[in-house]
């Protein structure tokens, strides 16, 4: 059984449809990235799954359960903690969180934005090290390449919808993707 399952979740903001039936699985210990331009709803997917925006449908459920009729407390003390303003990094995870706490001085959402590229490094180093201590992570990283690197299966998002999906180190050697998201 996944550790969390997101099923046909969909978002909307007014009349505007940020989210549209994105369905993807976590397994226990998985790191999970989802990728895409700006504005290509994954942050809309992650606070939908912490319970910060509401779902027009869909389900998502921890474990098999659903949580997605729980508010937001309710589902940190399952375990999802969607990490603050800043950093839009969650799972179950309170450490990386206050690692980015102490390495992000920019008020921008993903965790490598705008830091010095050592200190990418570092944050990449330390996902990995949680990641390989069991904890299981879903990834929203502006920077692509290292998204897909560390992530063992990822996701890319266009206009609210998942376009593609795979291993990361497919998705790294997939053509639309080096155009798209690489720059390659
Ligand atoms: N609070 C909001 N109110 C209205 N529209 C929003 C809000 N948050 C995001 N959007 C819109 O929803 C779409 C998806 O945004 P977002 O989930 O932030 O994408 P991403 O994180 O991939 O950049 C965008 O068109 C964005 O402008
Ligand atoms: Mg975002």
């Amino acid at each position: 059984m996944p550790m969390l399952e997101v099923e046909k979740v969909h978002v909307h903001y007014k009349l505007m449809e940020a989210v549209r039936a994105v369905s993807f699985r976590v397994n226990r210990g998985e790191l999970v990235a989802l990728i895409g331009s700006n504005g290509a709803g994954k942050s809309s997917t992650l606070k939908a799954i912490a319970g910060s925006v509401p779902m027009s449908s869909g389900a998502i459920r921890l474990d098999g359960e659903p949580i997605h009729g729980l508010g937001p407390e309710q589902r940190v003390q399952r375990g999802i903690a969607l990490s603050p303003e800043g950093r839009r990094l969650f799972g179950r995870m309170s450490v990386l969180e206050n690692l980015l706490v102490g390495a992000h001085t920019i008020k921008l959402d993903e965790p490598s934005l705008g830091i010095a590229p050592k200190v990418v490094a570092e944050i990449a180093d330390a996902i990995r090290q949680l990641n390989a201590g069991g904890m299981s992570i879903v990834l929203v990283e502006q920077n692509a390449r290292l998204a897909l690197k560390l992530a063992h299966n990822a996701y890319a998002l266009e206009h609210g919808e998942v376009v593609k999906s795979g291993k990361g180190a497919e998705l790294l050697d997939d053509p639309s993707i080096r155009k798209a998201y690489l720059g390659v």
